[in-house]
């Protein structure tokens, strides 16, 4: 069992996720920025840390995440959202969320980015959404935190298929939520990476951030392994990194 911060656990994926980790026996938190949205985590079997992301600061998010083994990111700027909200929710927001859960000695972190992230095209809204995902991932990317960014292209409510492309270059192609929050839960629970400690211990696991191991896991990236036995098909998303 792995206790798992959700953030942006009451949107379409973040309550699939919610839903997923739960029912796979995980100590689920989800955080949710509306008091109301509380109860409906209640009734999924998860905790509610109520905290707008827009407003609060990395010791805020320290306090959400503290004591929290694994934080998934699903909140992002809604489509109608000023460029104000996209770069702090798709971008600082998450910085601070990566920063608060290295300080508070969490292990893995799993980011929902977004396909083509590395790239600038479309109109003014889409770059600067791109531009925030993109500078989020190479944040998560420089830390020893057991990192997973999915970047997948437009998600639907479509009924899962248990089948996902995986790969650092995939076509585009819609992705149900539902396998991504699969997705999400096979990369959470795939076998922690060599990081030269094997102590699960809080302090073994603070440990594991020295700098002698962030040099050690940041030269071995590899293709995930695990998350591929859901996997293969149709959906255009990409996995970077599984470490
Ligand atoms: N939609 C797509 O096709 C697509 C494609 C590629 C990547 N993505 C990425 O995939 C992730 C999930 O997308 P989705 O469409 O499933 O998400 P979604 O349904 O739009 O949910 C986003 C969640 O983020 C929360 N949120 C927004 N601003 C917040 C704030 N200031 N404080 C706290 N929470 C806040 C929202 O809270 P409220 O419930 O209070 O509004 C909502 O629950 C996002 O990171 C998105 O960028 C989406």
């Amino acid at each position: 069992m792995t206790t798992c911060l959700v953030v942006g656990a009451h949107g379409r994926t973040g309550s699939r996720v919610v839903d997923e980790l739960v029912q796979a026996g995980h100590a689920v938190t989800g955080l949710v920025r509306r008091g109301e949205h509380v109860a409906d985590l209640h009734d999924a079997g998860a905790h509610g840390i109520v905290l707008d992301l827009a407003t609060s600061s990395t010791d805020d998010l320290q306090r959400a995440v503290d004591e929290v083994e694994a934080v998934v990111y699903t909140a992002g700027s809604s489509s109608g959202a000023t460029a104000e909200t996209v770069t702090q929710i798709d971008g600082a927001a998450i910085i601070r969320t990566v920063d608060a859960a290295v300080l508070a000695g969490a292990e893995r972190f799993v980011l929902v980015s977004a396909h083509r992230a590395d790239e600038d095209f479309g109109g003014d809204h889409v770059v600067r959404l791109l531009r925030a995902k993109r500078a989020a991932d190479a944040h998560l990317r420089a830390t020893a935190l057991a990192w997973t960014i999915i970047r997948p292209d437009a998600l639907t409510e479509g009924r899962p298929t248990g089948r996902v492309r995986l790969g650092t270059t995939v076509p585009q192609g819609a992705l149900p939520r539902a396998d991504l929050a699969r997705l999400i839960r096979l990369a959470l629970e795939a076998p922690p990476p060599p990081c030269g400690s094997s102590s699960n211990s809080p302090a073994g696991r603070r440990r594991s951030r020295s700098p002698s191991t962030r040099s050690d896991t940041a030269d071995h990236h590899h293709a995930p392994s695990h998350p591929h036995r859901a996997s293969s098909t149709s959906a255009g998303n990409r996995i970077d990194h599984l470490r």
